[in-house]
């Protein structure tokens, strides 16, 4: 594969699989931006480790977004990949859910790809080049006991690709999604051990994935040889939830 150095944005990029993705693009030679928006020691070990620059910033807050972005645009150039990959967790069952875990878990995971794809789509276009990728989820296609804020947001992620996708495509702009199952990171760390273990045994290849095996996805989308496939969803949780 022989591509383009661009400017890539992982929001979220930090840790987990966002880490394995900010770290996917700058092997394959693009310019990485990680966005977090408080863990502070993670992200010094994170650039420590890889060397790439952090930006710290509420990827719930439209106007933080706009001007992170601007910076990213004035320190690296023009940015020509967005990975919508942050995201939280506020579970609960929703009768027993308040309105707070319910709105940070949709500003967060859902208005941040708004806010995000806001603040980069009109260089994309003027540019005629872009690849945007959205980290979906099972729990957002198959629904989730305890996730409604979660599933709904996830869910809205895969409607949002698809219309994003419809609107720039012939604007050379990718737009699609991944959708892991449950994958060995902190988020998933927090989930009841012995929820957990029933979990795992719902899913037939045997394990939780791993966050590299969801950044070899994205990295096939953000490939300049992808120009083809937009709007769709790659399902990578092990076999849990087909169709
Ligand atoms: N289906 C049906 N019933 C279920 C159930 C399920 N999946 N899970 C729990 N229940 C039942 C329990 O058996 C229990 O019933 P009894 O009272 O009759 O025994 C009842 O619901 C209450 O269960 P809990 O004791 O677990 O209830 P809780 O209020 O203490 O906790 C919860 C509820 C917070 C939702 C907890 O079950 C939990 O954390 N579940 C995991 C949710 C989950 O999968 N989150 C994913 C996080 S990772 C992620 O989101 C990444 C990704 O994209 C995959």
């Amino acid at each position: 594969m022989s591509n383009t150095q661009r400017v890539a944005i992982v929001t979220g990029g930090t840790r987990g699989i966002g880490e394995a993705i900010s770290v996917a693009l700058k092997n394959a030679g693009h310019k990485v931006a990680a966005t977090y928006a408080g863990n502070e020691e993670a992200a010094k070990q994170f650039t420590e480790r890889t060397d790439i620059p952090t930006y710290k910033f509420d990827v719930a807050d439209f106007d933080a977004c706009a001007a992170a972005v601007k910076q990213i645009n004035a320190d690296l150039g023009p940015v020509e990949i967005l990975i919508n990959n942050a995201g939280i967790t506020r579970d609960g069952t929703m009768h027993k859910m308040n309105f707070e875990q319910w709105n940070a878990v949709i500003q967060t995971n859902l208005s941040s790809c708004f806010n995000m794809g806001r603040a980069v789509i009109d260089g994309m276009r003027s540019r005629g080049y872009g690849r945007i990728v959205n980290i979906g989820s099972v729990n957002g296609q198959a629904g989730q006991y305890g996730q409604v804020n979660y599933a709904a947001a996830k869910s809205g992620i895969h409607g949002f690709t698809k219309a994003l996708a419809k609107e720039n495509a012939a604007k050379g702009i990718t737009v699609n999604a991944v959708a892991p199952g449950y994958v060995e990171t902190d988020m998933v760390r927090a989930v009841p051990e012995n929820v957990l273990e029933k979990i795992i045994a719902t899913i037939p290849v045997g394990r939780l994935g791993r966050a590299e095996d969801i950044a070899h996805a994205v990295m096939y989308l953000v490939d300049e040889q992808a120009s083809f496939i937009t709007g769709s969803t790659i399902s990578i949780n092990g076999g849990q939830h087909m169709y």
